[in-house]
């Protein structure tokens, strides 16, 4: 029998998929079915039998793919979502073909030597210690959780604290010291490890925090410190200064950690490098691989420089599973059971190599900066950010009018911004963050900006 007829489903599933990606370029961006379409197609009650699985997946897609947001286009740039890359995507097809569990080396030793294999890689792109630990979590929310989870007990363990076998009621207060305008994650994250509100730091106007406020906040309280850092602002790219927050932190014996969900890679091409000084010198690190290196949803990467610290933190040792003589994955994240998520890393680091991997982080950044150059030209148009990274955050004229030319582009359809509000005011927020945003897909944007900022003016015209 041959292969296709085998597996008919998988046949339909990859027809499917072959659909959808070669409209990537032209499709409009919104879902044109709303929720509650898409749940009347595929909800109702639990049917009796089953179906087909070919048929099951035909009416899968039929009922899905009008409920799909075009976020692998060239020309969105909502929240900090990247694109896939082909040998990324392919991988991940195999990820869940293969069924592995990759919580256990010497159980999956296939999937395990990749995922250890693309650790490496990253470190050494990132330039980061070869010897971290690292760990593939679903995304930079649950990288910052991994961390700071190693980081609260290493420093409560500094000051005696066990907190694996005394836990966190009536453990000292560990401080976390944030800047102002730190990522949300970072917050939630705090309530998850029972750590309480972070003390913000004040941020200059790029929102990098201030070193100088670092050391008063500092000098203002003891105890078990962590000090949160980030590579890659949401609104204006900026990255805070890490040399300098590194050396006033590890002064004051504290823990820092970076969250680097789409900046840290910044650090993998000598163009932008020097945005990232310093970054090495902390003790804990965050990224995502499906923002900046394109691969697809989900993975983030954690990273602590001690390896033990890690361990300590995650380490698992139930009679049932096997036990290798270096760490195995599930002692390096929350997880004990996953899947292979960091396979597709490889393939997206293999298939980029060094040069590659640079040209695509280079490629953001310059689409950010075509963008920026397009758009301020528009007459009504601010950017409003140091364009240094990927990063663009725009307003046009007061409040109602950003609003108004925000609503024209979400109903055209043809490219996707986010809404926000930054420095108190309503903005529209681009980050470039597709391999495939080019020359073109930033001409059709500024473009689509052009025509909502003249439509907006002809309805508010100025007071
Ligand atoms: C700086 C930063 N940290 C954390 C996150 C959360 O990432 P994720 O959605 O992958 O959990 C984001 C998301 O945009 C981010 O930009």
């Amino acid at each position: 029998m041959d292969i296709d007829d085998e597996r008919p489903e998988l046949k339909a599933a990859e027809q499917a998929a072959r659909r959808w990606l070669a409209g990537r370029t032209t499709r409009d961006i919104p879902a044109t079915a709303t929720w509650t379409e898409v749940l009347r197609a595929v909800g109702g009650p639990f049917p009796a039998t089953g179906r087909p699985p070919v048929e099951v997946v035909e009416r899968l897609v039929a009922a899905v793919e009008p409920g799909l947001m075009a976020i692998d286009s060239p020309r969105f740039y909502g929240w900090v979502m990247g694109g896939a890359l082909p040998a990324a995507l392919a991988s991940d097809w195999l990820v869940s073909a293969w069924d592995q569990n990759a919580g256990m080396r010497d159980a999956t030793p296939g999937v395990v030597a990749v995922e250890d294999a693309a650790a490496r890689w990253i470190l050494e792109a990132l330039g980061l210690p070869a010897g971290a630990g690292v760990g593939f979590v679903t995304g930079a929310t649950m990288a910052n959780a991994t961390c700071l989870a190693s980081a609260r007990d290493a420093v409560l363990a500094a000051v005696g604290w066990d907190q694996a076998s005394q836990g966190m009621a009536g453990a000292p207060r560990v401080r976390v010291l944030v800047g102002a305008e730190r990522h949300g994650s970072i917050d939630l994250v705090m309530r998850y490890l029972g750590l309480g509100a972070p003390e913000a730091v004040a941020a200059d106007e790029q929102g990098r925090l201030i070193p100088a406020e670092l050391i008063r906040a500092l000098t203002a309280g003891s105890g078990p410190t962590i000090i949160c850092a980030q590579a890659g602002n949401i609104h204006s790219g900026a990255f805070d200064p890490f040399e300098e927050i590194v050396a006033i932190a590890h002064a004051h014996h504290a823990w820092v950690h970076i969250d680097g969900a789409f900046g840290l890679w910044a650090a993998a091409t000598p163009r932008l490098a020097r945005l990232t000084a310093g970054q090495p010198g902390a003790d804990s690190w965050t990224t995502d691989a499906h923002k900046t290196l394109n691969t697809p949803y989900d993975c983030g990467i954690a990273i602590v420089r001690d390896p033990a610290a890690l361990r300590r933190s995650f380490g698992q040792h139930a009679a049932y599973l096997l036990h290798s003589e270096t760490p195995d994955p599930h002692e390096t994240v929350p997880e004990m059971s996953r899947r292979a998520r960091g396979v597709p890393v490889w393939a997206a680091l293999a298939t980029l190599g060094a040069q590659g991997l640079a040209g695509l982080v280079d490629g953001l950044a310059d689409a950010a900066a075509g963008l920026a150059a397009g758009l301020g030209a528009i007459e009504g148009v601010e950017v409003l950010n140091e364009v240094v990274y990927t990063q663009v955050t725009i307003a046009v004229g007061d409040d109602a009018t950003t609003e108004v030319v925000l609503a024209r582009l979400l109903a055209e359809g043809l490219i996707r911004p986010s809404a926000s509000q930054w420095q108190g005011r309503s903005v529209i927020r681009f980050s470039v963050s597709n391999h495939a945003t080019d020359e073109a897909a930033v001409v059709a944007t500024v473009a689509a900006v052009a025509r909502a900022v003249e439509a907006a003016q002809q309805e508010r015209p100025p007071a």
